[in-house]
Formats: C-alpha cells, sequence, structure tokens
C-alpha cells in the first residue's frame, strides 16, 4: 500500500510516500520525501506567526506535492491512501493540509486518514532499521510536548508522566535565545556544547525525584541567572566570552538530558518493560542518545530511535501512521475536523498492531 503523508502542525510542510510493499527494501519503506521549512519566515518575528505559517502552507504544497512525486517517478494514481496530521498543532495550518490531503483524496476515490502528530513521532521508529516490538515506553520530546507512554501497541498509549510546564524543546529554544543562538534552539545549543564543559556549572534537576512528571521552566530560570553572574551580562554575540558561552551550553544540555535519562529509567522499572523508543525533534539529540545507550545498559535495556530527519517533523512519519491504522481497516469519512488540543490517550486501539514487525516476519531484539 502506497500512503501520501502531509504534515503541516506548525511550521513544517512535510509530504512523502510510504510503500508497505517495500519495508524490506534498502528504503525501508520510505519511497521519497519533501520538507519545506519556515524558519526564515518566522525568524523575525522570534516565534512562529500561525498565520503567516497557514498561509505559507497553502502556497507550498502543491508544488511540493508534484515534486514529490517526480522524485518517487510516480503518478498520483498511483497512490493508494493519503495520511495528514488532523492534531494537535496550529488550527489553520492543521486545515491547510488536511483539505489538501482530503479532497485529493476524494478526487482519487481512495481513503483518507487524519493523524495524531505525536503518533507519528511515537511510531517514526517503527520504520527504522532495528525496528522495537510492542510493548515500550516511549519518551515524546519535542518543541510542544515532553511525555513518557506507556505504548503496548498502536493506539495503546498510557501516559506515565509529562511536562507540568514547558517541554524539553522549548526550553532547549528559550536557553539558545539567551545566548544569542537562532531558533531551533536544539541543534544550535548542541553544536555550541561541543566545545564545553558538561560539568562547569551546575544547574537544578527539577522534580527529579518525584514520580514521572517534568518540569522545565526553573531551569530556564537558572540559565539566565548563570549568564547575569558570569562575567558580562550580556554573553549574546561577545567573542571574548565564547568558552563561557560553551560551557553553560554544556551544563544546560548535560542537566536537561540528565533528567530525561533518570525518568527514562525510572519509567522503565516501573512498568517492568525492556524497550525504551525516543521520539520527536529533542531525540535527535547525540548527547541524549549517547547516555541512554549507556544508562540503559546498566538495566539490560535498549534504546531505539529514528534517523535525525524522521525525529523532528516530516511527512513520513504521518504517512507510516496512517498506514499502520488504514491496513487496521480505520478511515476518515468525508468530513474534516482538526483537533488543535487532543491526548495522545484518547486515541482508538488497533487491535494486533504489529503490522510491520509481522511484515517482516521477525519481533525486534531488546
Ligand atoms: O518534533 P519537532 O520537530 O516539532 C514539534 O513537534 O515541536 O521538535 C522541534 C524541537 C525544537 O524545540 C528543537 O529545538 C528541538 O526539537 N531539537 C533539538 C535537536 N534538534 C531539534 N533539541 C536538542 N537537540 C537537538 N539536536
Ligand atoms: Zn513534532
Amino acid at each position: 500500500m502506497k500512503v501520501l503523508g502531509l504534515e503541516t502542525s506548525c511550521d513544517e510542510t512535510g509530504l512523502a510516500i510510504f510503500d508497505s510493499e517495500q519495508i524490506d527494501s534498502p528504503n525501508q519503506g520510505l519511497v521519497g520525501q519533501v520538507l519545506y521549512s519556515q524558519i526564515e519566515l518566522h525568524a523575525t518575528y522570534g516565534g512562529v506567526v500561525p498565520e503567516l505559517a497557514s498561509r505559507d502552507h497553502i502556497r507550498k504544497l502543491v508544488p511540493l506535492f508534484h515534486e514529490l512525486l517526480e522524485q518517487c517517478q510516480l503518478s498520483k494514481t498511483d497512490i493508494d491512501a493519503i495520511a495528514y496530521t488532523k492534531g494537535p498543532g496550529l488550527i489553520g495550518a492543521l486545515m491547510t493540509g488536511a483539505l489538501f490531503g482530503r479532497s485529493l483524496a476524494f478526487g482519487l476515490g481512495i481513503p483518507a486518514i487524519g493523524v495524531h502528530h505525536m503518533e507519528g513521532h511515537l511510531l517514526a521508529p517503527l520504520m527504522g532499521a532495528n525496528p522495537p516490538d510492542f510493548p515500550f515506553v516511549s519518551l515524546l520530546v519535542s518543541g510542544g510536548h515532553t511525555m513518557l507512554v506507556a505504548a503496548r501497541g498502536v493506539g495503546q498509549y498510557e501516559i506515565l508522566g509529562e511536562s507540568i510546564d514547558d517541554a524539553a524543546g522549548e526550553c532547549f529554544d528559550k536557553a539558545a535565545k539567551m545566548l544569542g543562538l537562532p531558533y531551533p534552539g536544539g541543534p544550535n545549543i548542541a553544536k555550541l556544547a561541543e566545545t564545553g564543559d558538561p560539568n562547569a556549572y551546575e544547574l537544578p534537576r527539577p522534580m527529579l525525584h518525584k514520580g514521572l512528571d517534568f518540569s522545565f521552566s526553573g531551569m530556564k530560570t537558572a540559565v539566565h541567572n548563570l549568564i547575569k553572574d558570569t562575567d558580562g551580562s550580556d554573553l549574546a554575540g561577545d567573542n571574548s566570552n565564547d568558552q563561557v558561552r560553551a560551557d553553560i551550553a554544556a551544563s544546560f544540555q548535560h542537566a536537561v538530558v540528565d533528567t530525561l535519562v533518570k525518568k527514562c529509567v525510572k519509567a522503565l522499572k516501573q512498568t517492568n518493560m525492556r524497550r525504551l523508543v525516543i521520539a520527536g525533534g529533542v531525540s535527535a539529540n547525540t548527547h541524549l542518545r549517547e547516555m541512554l545507550t549507556r544508562e540503559l545498559g546498566k538495566i539490560q535495556a535498549t534504546v531505539h530511535y529514528a534517523p535525525p530527519a524522521l525525529c523532528t517533523d516530516n511527512g513520513a512519519m504521518i504517512a507510516y501512521a496512517g498506514f499502520e491504522r488504514l491496513v487496521a481497516g480505520q478511515a476518515d469519512d468525508l468530513s474534516v475536523s482538526c483537533v488543535p488540543r487532543w491526548n495522545i490517550d484518547e486515541l482508538p486501539a488497533v487491535s494486533g498492531s504489529v503490522a510491520i514487525a509481522e511484515q517482516r516476519g521477525n519481533g525486534c531484539s531488546g
């Protein structure tokens, strides 16, 4: 089944085609993908402007669709189904992809399905070379969410804990801004941290010993105070303070990662599970991946993640999540309704949902 995936929940227009019959090929079913980022459009405003985002998705959707078909050497009549992001996200931005996808499916006489953006992130690592079997604990860390979920199958999600304030990615973005680094902050902090000492400064790890919830707003304040306290209050753009900035970036990154890792270990122990899947933009962070591999090795657990391009927002994860539901017989009717706020544990379950693992005739190790 060839599924076209459309992602327009925020500031990336992502389109991809996933073909379940090519899952064993080197491309692991991902026939092709195109991505357009609006980062530059919003940069001058210091954050995403919803109305500008919607208008830009409208401009880009059709040309990107043609570019994707050309890249895949396919015609639109080769597509068997369409999956689009239905929520959570910016309502105007969501509507552009949903209306485009639903109308195209109607015109082609094929099924369409609205996908939960965070389920897309959660299932993306299943498209990788070493897909985990259910059940697993998933750490979902993006710009808008930080949560630990026990996943027992597709749509069988139990939220174990989540951030009571800022998301981890949001905290990376805010700390980066204070250090004079551009958006998105995560990759820029990670790069600056390479030349810094992660133990140079002691930053707080809020709520470390309180259940599985997170709190990151205190860390943001701590970085603010650190910048004020370290010689010369304005570090942004001041070359003489390069080492101090790198040390702050490394210490901050280490504090966030250390908190995430400790909560993951706790969640695995609490659920008696042996597999951890990390997903969402922050899961591209190398320090997080390295620390998890090391710490989980100590408790005989394994960590699984998607390639970096499938960690941040993209159309492939939406195509794949849509496929898992379509193959189980789910599809939407002709109406289009997007859901800006939508909890992942409200999704309907897909019974016996191991479609890909079954097709490959293997389960996964670990
Ligand atoms: O999942 P995503 O692309 O979009 C949302 O659904 O929010 O996540 C974006 C977030 C941003 O906050 C960005 O700073 C963060 O992911 N991010 C990273 C890295 N790459 C992206 N954070 C830390 N390290 C990275 N390498
Ligand atoms: Zn996302």
